[in-house]
């Protein structure tokens, strides 16, 4: 109380006074466990199977499709500017590409296995990642082989969902990212990756946590991925479900997976945020998708708020939750705004 009373300049308690802790623009950034750099980010990019298309993609507002007489001229600027990784996404558009099986999806002469070819020539410092999924291949559409009922043989799905993420390991991918979902495919990749010799030079992402909802839509109509009939929701994780997400996330780092990946971002921050507890030692990616970029360039659109702003408060948001890798749309533009 003595002290108090001799204290004439201070009114309240000293431990009040935060302002003067982030009133610099440098003292701000400190203020954050992890700052946004340009190696945090993977851009996602459609590739499809008519070499010369460049298409900006309706439901991703500033988003192409190419081909891969295209895929140079697209990378080139954005390597320039410090672009670190990609997400090769195939999209065949041929009348008679798809099949119940997907067998165009590990085509040798398909858009991701000739893109990553590519890339690798024309970039060679450039981080490959490759989605591997059947859906964008099948007729029906659905992420994998099915039974008579419609329902996925998870048996045959895995061994073909394998053997494509085997075809892009040897193809030159840098990454395999299963996205399909199936039970039990990262431990059946990564023994196959370990049979032919190059598990040490592969890296395995797994979509872990990959919820069901509506945020993939713009996504699947820019890869022609609807499905014909049925929705996703008896292999996509429910909403509510943060329990069965740490069990599959648990299960998959024990399946021999390197990086596991929270998807959508910003609506499962709990997610990621469990999946660095869960996954301590790993690196944790979360995929901002197609209806959260969406989402945000349409009320940027509205006049709602500013979309350089939103861009990063969200990806800050993703950051602080947990994540050291993510993709996003926004890549190209974060390339322009990032000093690093
Ligand atoms: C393929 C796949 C999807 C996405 C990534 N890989 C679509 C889906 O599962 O329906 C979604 C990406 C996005 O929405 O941006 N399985
Ligand atoms: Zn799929």
């Amino acid at each position: 109380a003595s002290t108090a009373a001799t204290s004439v300049s201070i009114s309240g308690d000293i431990s009040s006074q935060l302002h003067g802790g982030y009133s610099h623009p440098l003292a701000r950034s400190w203020q954050a466990e992890r700052q946004l750099t340009k190696s945090m980010l993977i851009y996602p990019v459609f590739i499809t199977d008519r070499p010369d298309d460049e298409e900006l993609i309706a439901s991703l507002p500033g988003q192409k499709r190419v081909g891969l007489n295209k895929l140079v001229p697209l990378l080139t600027p954005l390597v320039a500017k410090g672009l670190k990784s990609v997400m090769l996404f195939g999209v065949p558009l041929a009348p008679t590409a798809k099949d119940a099986l997907g067998t165009a999806a590990d085509d040798p002469n398909g858009p991701v296995i000739q893109g990553i070819r590519i890339i690798r020539k024309a970039f060679p410092r450039l981080f490959i990642n490759t989605d591997v999924c059947l859906c964008e291949y099948t007729s029906h559409g659905h992420c994998g082989i099915l039974h008579e009922d419609g329902s996925l043989n998870n048996q045959l799905s895995v061994d073909r969902i394998s053997d494509v993420a085997m075809a892009y390991a040897e193809a030159g991918a840098h990454c395999v990212a299963p996205s399909d979902m199936n039970d039990g495919r990262i431990r059946a990749i990564k023994l196959k990756l370990i049979e032919a010799g190059i598990a040490h030079r592969v890296l395995l992402m797994s979509y872990s946590a990959k919820f069901s909802g509506c945020l993939y839509g713009p996504f699947r109509e820019a890869a022609g991925s609807v499905p014909s009939f049925g929705d996703r929701r008896c292999y996509q994780l429910p909403p509510g479900g943060r329990g069965l997400a740490r069990r599959a996330i648990t299960r998959d780092i024990g399946e021999g997976a390197d990086v596991i990946m929270v998807k959508p971002a910003s609506q499962y921050l709990d997610i990621i945020s469990d999946a660095k507890d869960i996954g301590k030692d790993m690196p944790v990616a979360a995929y901002q998708v197609s209806g959260e970029y969406a989402m945000i360039c349409a009320a940027a659109k509205a006049g709602v708020f500013d979309r350089k702003t939103m861009a990063f408060e969200s990806t800050e948001g993703i950051l602080r939750a947990g994540a050291n890798i993510v993709i996003s749309y926004f890549t190209p533009e974060f390339l322009d705004w990032l000093e690093t």
